[in-house]
Parts: structure tokens; C-alpha cells; sequence
């Protein structure tokens, strides 16, 4: 089941057929169809202090021993900076906050709804946009208050935002300050629900570790059903295909695995953070051929989209200002 819904955080909800035209309240718009990136024009966000969130609705037969229910959200992007950082860090959240303007009520109105219908939070990464004393208070103050399975993104560890390589060096200099602010392990860690085990794996450097291939095939070992959290989709035609067709041409595929010959036309720069080593390619073939993974749950992209890997395997992008509400059984 695929449905999907607008909810507002001044209790009106809507139920919207892709390109039906609604009103609600002072507001209209047409709902788009779940590819398009835009969802926001079904309403001017934040205004009048009205926020809309785009919710997905999805069912995963997981084989859970009872029933239970995630929100998985991703990519926040909380910009948020004060007297504490240096200015040229005060300068990028402004500049920044223009591609995330609502980060902040658009996560409290997530976090509220997920407390009001009892799903568990799970995030897939960039919850922040960059590192910062302000933004890394805000997560350690909504997973105070917030029961949230987390994976790390790659922005977790940016310092200022695509002004190095991303390589272990440079998120070793933030690592334990981000960590920190989190509750579980945003690199690697298990979870278990009702008989499912929640794994969150930090592939956002568009690689696996040695370390976290053997952390997962211990996980597997258990032998129970497996909800994979990670923040960068892994490879298949379909979305890569889909992928390069919505962006300029020569742009890459921002997926985990993508294959050299699909990567030609990758600039050196992204090609280089992008190329999978032997244990990426031994992370992918080992979920490619393992069943007891039930799904995926990603982000990465900033837009919603729903895939099915190797025949079996769904993986569900979420994307800036969407929910997902997962109903596993
Ligand atoms: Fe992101």
C-alpha cells in the first residue's frame, strides 16, 4: 500500500489524489504526483505559521511478531548558527538556512505527529546541515525529547559544506562531537522491534567499512527480518536512470555502488568520492543475495522515491519537508 497524505499542523489533514486540486482553510493547490520534487506547491510553507508535511504511507510485511509503526524522515538540514561559532560559520547558515528555511518547524510538526499516533522516529541522515555549536544543541535536544533510531548523512560531518573531500580524516574531526549529541551509534548500530531488527549503517561517504560489513553480517546472523537505515540509496538501473534524468547533464548519480562504466561522465571529483572499494562491493552483493533484509530505508536524494533492489528488496527514499510513515508487520 502507497498512499499519501497532507497534514497540517493546524489539525486539518488532507487526502489528495496526485494533480487534484484542493482548498483547504485560506489555502490551495494541486497535489503533484509522488516524483515531482515540489510537493511544497500544494501550499505556501510556513505561512501564517502553517506547516505541510508530504506523508507517505507504506506497509512492510516484515514478519514482525507483532505489529509496530516508524515516521522515518532525512535530510532536516537544520542551519542553525549563534555568537559561539566564527563568523565565517554565522555567514553559512544564512546563506544555507535559503535551502532549508523551514528545517526546524518542519521537524518539531514531524516529531509531534509521530509522539501523537505512538510510531517510533527513525532518521536516515543530515538531520543537521552542517557542524555547529547551535545545530548540534538542536539534536541533542530533540533526541532528549525524541525516541529516534538515527544513521549518520554525510552532513553530520560537514564542517562548511563541500569545502573538502569527504574521506575518514575529515569526519574524524567531528565525530565525536557529533556523536554526542545523538543516542545511538550514527555509524553502526541494531536495533530490535517486535522482531525486526532495525540496522543503521552510515554508507554517506558512498562507502562501507571492513568494520561495519562484519557488524552487519553478525547482524544477519541473528537470523531475524532486517530494516536497513542508511542515507545513500544503493544502485539499481531504474534509479539511476531516474536520477540522472531529473538533474543537468554530466551531473552523477548520488547512489552507493553505482557500476565504473556508469560513471564515466562523472566529473574527477565526484567520481573519486563516489567509486566503490572491495568491501562496498562485498557490502552490496552480500544484501543483494541475503532475504532476511525486508527493506531499505534512505535519503540522500531530497526527493521521495520507491525502488525495488535486486528483485526483492524495497528501498524507500524520503525525501526534504516528506514523512514516511512505515506500518511493519
Ligand atoms: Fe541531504
Amino acid at each position: 500500500m502507497n498512499a499519501m497524505v497532507c497534514v497540517r499542523n493546524d489539525g486539518k489533514t488532507s487526502y489528495c489524489k496526485p494533480g487534484k486540486e484542493f482548498t483547504l482553510a485560506h489555502y490551495g493547490g494541486v497535489c503533484y504526483d509522488e516524483s515531482e520534487v515540489n510537493w511544497r506547491g500544494c501550499g505556501p510553507p510556513a505561512t501564517n505559521g502553517v506547516i505541510w508535511m508530504k506523508l507517505l504511507q507504506t506497509v512492510i510485511e516484515a514478519g514482525a511478531t507483532s505489529p509496530f509503526s516508524l515516521l522515518h524522515l532525512s535530510d532536516t538540514h537544520l542551519t542553525l548558527a549563534d555568537e559561539r561559532d566564527c563568523e565565517s560559520k554565522l555567514l553559512l547558515a544564512q546563506r544555507r538556512s535559503k535551502g532549508f528555511p523551514t528545517a526546524e518547524e518542519d521537524l518539531a510538526f514531524a516529531a509531534a505527529y509521530a509522539r501523537s499516533k505512538g510510531h517510533l522516529l527513525v532518521h536516515t541522515g543530515d538531520l543537521i546541515d552542517f557542524v555547529s555549536e547551535a545545530n548540534l544543541d538542536a539534536v541533542k535536544k530533540f533526541t532528549d525529547e525524541n525516541d529516534c533510531f538515527a544513521a549518520a548523512g554525510n552532513h553530520e560531518f560537514s564542517l562548511f559544506v563541500g569545502e573538502a573531500k569527504e574521506d575518514e580524516a575529515y569526519r574524524n574531526t567531528s565525530l565525536a562531537k557529533v556523536q554526542a549529541s545523538f543516542k545511538n551509534d550514527i555509524r553502526f548500530s541494531s536495533r530490535i522491534v517486535n522482531g525486526v531488527n532495525l540496522v543503521a549503517l552510515d554508507n554517506s561517504y558512498y562507502l562501507v567499512d571492513p568494520w561495519q560489513l562484519e557488524r552487519l553480517k553478525a547482524e544477519v546472523e541473528k537470523g531475524l527480518p532486517i530494516i536497513l537505515l542508511v542515507h545513500t540509496p544503493l544502485y539499481n538501473e531504474e534509479l539511476y536512470n531516474h536520477s540522472l534524468s531529473r538533474q543537468a547533464y554530466g551531473a552523477p548519480a548520488y547512489l552507493m555502488s553505482v557500476p565504473e562504466e556508469k560513471m564515466r561522465h562523472y566529473s574527477p571529483d565526484r567520481y573519486e568520492q563516489q567509486k566503490e572499494d572491495a568491501t562496498t562491493a562485498e557490502a552490496y552483493r552480500f544484501i543483494s543475495e541475503t532475504r532476511l533484509f525486508k527493506a531499505i530505508l534512505c535519503g540522500h536524494l531530497h526527493y521521495d522515491y520507491e525502488t525495488v533492489l535486486f528483485g526483492f528488496l524495497p528501498q524507500y527514499v524520503v525525501g526534504v519537508g516528506s514523512a514516511r510513515e512505515l506500518f511493519v508487520r
